[in-house]
């Protein structure tokens, strides 16, 4: 290497030994030199080290010329300055070879990514827990099954109400003791809607019933899932919001015995086949008659445990034969139509069926009690 360099150095000072070809020939043979150093430099580290020999350095090659090569006066200094440009200049052969800095800095850091990040494909993975539908979606899902299956159609209403779809027209006037029973949220009636009626939370999903029906003419087998609130403190039965499941079938033919049978059909479904279903007399505004609806104790089978307080049933839900004071509100033809109304619990019902004792634990979304159910 030296030597071609101060070879170079002789021929440009002493130009009796240098012709063109003889200048070309060693321009060349320098050419060679650097392509026989870049074969050898083969990580980043070294290319930046012949970057900096050939072209950047205070002492590189490239300077060396231009301070020695491109000052000598003589006829062939048109000669060098062209094999210089050729060779050593900024678009050159050399810095084409060697790139632009970042370029090699580039490559030389994606390089070193892929082999860092090379998949292992012979690792065991990584196994992500799953999640599933909460259980009250799942009681939700199997309620619905049950009753589509049966012809009902699911809808769904909303739950904000007024006093008259949830209180009125299901025959609880204003003084009711019924609404008593139903602590109530109210909304704060914004000041422009002053003159409008007060707004509150459903207490029950029933609104829904006057809704359906204003909507549509018998026949009508409809159930609407949703959340319902009440000014309930929280508690192992209680929380101020909960979840419903209503049912309304009218027609000009209902009687109580499909009522009764369906009802009992539920119930088996949803609780097994061996449960046993029992109407005792009870009351709402909008049934009559009303009953509660209640299971035989699927935990002593009657026998009388803990769960029913040694009673051998359980009380499941309320239901009864549409009151013919609410066909008078929605202008249903009460001498010719008639049918059941029922309101499932869906905290409750799902309590019972999966045993679970704090309904408080459907709403503090611990997963360890929700990995129970996937
Ligand atoms: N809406 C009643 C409640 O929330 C339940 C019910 C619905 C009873 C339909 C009878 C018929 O308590």
């Amino acid at each position: 290497m030296a030597d071609i360099l101060t070879k170079i150095d002789r021929h440009i000072r002493d130009l009796r030994l240098a012709s063109p070809e003889e200048l070309k020939a060693l321009f060349d043979e320098l050419r060679q030199v650097f392509d026989e150093e870049l074969a050898g430099a083969l990580d980043p580290d070294s290319l930046q080290r012949l970057r900096k020999r050939w072209l950047t350095g205070r002492e590189s090659i490239r300077q060396r010329a231009l301070d020695h090569w491109l000052k000598v006066e003589s006829p062939l200094r048109p000669n060098v300055g062209q094999l210089w440009r050729e060779l050593l200049a900024d678009e050159g052969y050399i810095a084409q070879k060697l790139g632009k800095p970042q370029e090699q800095w580039r490559v030389a850091t994606d390089e070193a990514a892929l082999a860092r990040e090379r998949a292992d494909l012979s690792l065991p993975g990584v196994a992500r827990p799953l999640g599933s539908r909460h259980l009250l979606r799942q009681t939700f899902a199997e309620i619905e099954r049950i009753f589509l299956s049966l012809g009902f159609a699911v809808v769904e209403g909303p739950e904000i109400e007024t006093p008259y779809y949830n209180f009125e027209a299901l025959n609880i006037p204003e003084h009711h003791p019924a609404r008593d029973t139903m602590d109530t949220f109210y909304l704060e009636t914004p000041r422009e809607n002053s003159s409008g009626p007060p707004r509150l939370l459903r207490t029950h999903t029933s609104p829904m019933q006057i809704h359906t029906m204003e909507k549509q003419p018998a026949p009508v087998r409809i159930i609407v899932p949703g959340k319902v609130y009440r000014r309930d403190n929280p508690d192992a039965t209680h929380s101020y919001m909960f979840h419903q499941v209503e049912g309304l079938a009218v027609d000009t033919d209902i009687t109580f015995c499909e009522f009764k049978g369906t009802v009992e059909y539920f119930v088996r479904e949803f609780l097994g086949p061996k449960i046993r279903t029992r109407l005792r007399p009870s009351y709402f505004p909008f049934t009559e008659p009303s009953v509660e609806v209640d299971a035989s104790c699927f935990v002593c089978g009657g026998s009388g445990c803990r769960l029913c307080k040694s009673s051998g049933w359980i009380e499941l839900f309320g239901a009864g034969m549409v009151d013919p004071a609410v066909y008078g509100f929605v202008n249903y033809d009460a001498k010719r139509l008639s049918g059941y109304a029922f309101g499932l619990g869906v905290d409750r019902l799902s309590q019972l069926k999966y045993g679970i004792e704090d309904v408080q634990l459907f709403f503090q979304n611990d997963v360890r009690f929700l990995r129970q159910f996937p």
